[in-house]
């Protein structure tokens, strides 16, 4: 059921100038995790269902595409070309709202430790209809990237890895908003503190934004799941004023507001060795949190916020406000799809080892 976003109810002169179109089922619904609360004897505790965000594919990207794909189709755009790792969701989420629109997907992969959901994600991705290209690293990508915008006009420029920039994040500030209405109405209480994953930094981004616009307090918990040079406070506390600026440019309304560095949380203790690595205490969280709620997450990010959240639960005696976990990760199955192993063979050449059955790091 289509919805008028809650940011362009509050800002009504944004709604003219601000492409947005619905993807996604929204607001998520917000649940208390009793069955954790009484593993951990906190109460309070609470969980974000983004995983639901959409029917195709939910998790956290489809909020922001709702305005990069609307902002594409304004501009008459054929192609959008995107970067993540091998498994991205980014990468897949674009993939499949894209081609609903019209709109073919390239995507730029990058090393990353290989495990059976990255190789799903691989025949996912040629499954749906992208364009895929293999690049060792970043600037691997980039040079990429350059090539298939000089090759193909109509390409929409780079859209950066996690669909971060000022547009994409707006996603996530009508996330907050549509959180305060959430706590508004009585559903949970005002969350003293938000965990989610950071990656792209987008999300908590958008977050950040949004909770300033609608005057709440909850302190957000980013917790870091790629190499610090890509993700750290700095870049954080700029990806927020820009997207307070971009708003701000729109809507008289709305404050130029800025933040510091130090103003923003991240925490750095769960990351393990590389991106996509799988940790410990990722997989400990995963499991107790299937066994207890029945949810479902994923070990490069969503298993790792949560890893921070029980340590800080655990380990805080005074804080018992309320937390709110945001599940970042999409629960659709994708497994009835019909993809097979063997379908590797049609992706380009580049991509072949990485179904040598002694590359994959079972768990
Ligand atoms: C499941 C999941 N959670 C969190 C993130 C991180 O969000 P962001 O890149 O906006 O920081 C991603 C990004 O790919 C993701 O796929």
């Amino acid at each position: 059921m289509t919805h008028t976003p809650i940011l362009f109810k509050k800002y009504p002169e944004l709604q003219d100038r601000i492409p947005w179109i619905n993807l996604g089922n929204f607001p998520t619904p917000v649940e208390e995790m009793k069955n954790l609360e009484s593993e951990l004897k906190h109460n309070n505790l609470w969980i974000k269902r983004d995983d639901l965000s959409g029917e195709k594919y939910g998790g956290n990207k489809i909020r922001k595409l709702e305005f990069i794909l609307a902002d594409l189709l304004k501009k008459k755009k054929k192609w959008i070309m995107t970067f993540g790792g091998l498994g991205s969701n980014h990468g897949l989420a674009t993939t499949i709202y894209a081609r609903g629109l019209g709109i073919k997907t390239v995507l730029g992969l990058i090393d990353q430790p290989v495990t059976e959901h990255v190789q799903k994600q691989l025949l996912r991705f040629h499954y749906f209809g992208a364009k895929i290209s293999y690049a060792k690293n970043a600037p691997g990508a980039v040079l990429k990237g350059l090539w298939h915008l000089v090759s193909k006009r109509g390409v929409y420029s780079f859209y950066g890895p996690g669909g971060s920039n000022k547009i994409g994040n707006l996603g996530f500030v009508e996330a907050a908003l549509q959180l305060a209405k959430q706590v508004e109405s009585g559903i949970m209480p005002e969350p003293e503190k938000i965990f989610l994953p950071i990656g792209s930094m987008g999300t908590y981004a958008g977050l950040a934004v949004g909770l300033k616009l609608a005057g709440m307090e909850t302190n957000l918990v980013g917790v870091r799941v790629t190499d610090i040079g890509m993700t750290n406070e700095k870049k954080t506390a700029k990806m927020i004023n820009e997207t307070f600026k971009h708003l701000a440019k729109q809507s008289d309304d709305i404050p130029q507001l800025s933040v510091s560095a130090e103003e923003v949380n991240i925490n750095h203790e769960f990351a393990g060795p590389c991106y996509g690595a799988v940790t410990k205490e990722g997989l400990d969280a995963i499991q107790l949190i299937r066994v207890s709620e029945g949810i479902h997450l994923d070990t490069t990010y969503s298993g790792k916020a949560l890893a921070c959240m029980l340590k800080h639960i655990r380990e805080s005696e005074s804080s018992k406000g309320p937390i709110l976990f945001w599940n970042t990760y999409s629960s659709v199955d994708l497994d009835g799809i019909g993809v097979k192993y063997e379908d590797y063979k049609q992706l380009p050449k580049s991509f072949h080892r990485f179904f040598r059955e002694d590359l994959i790091s079972h768990h």
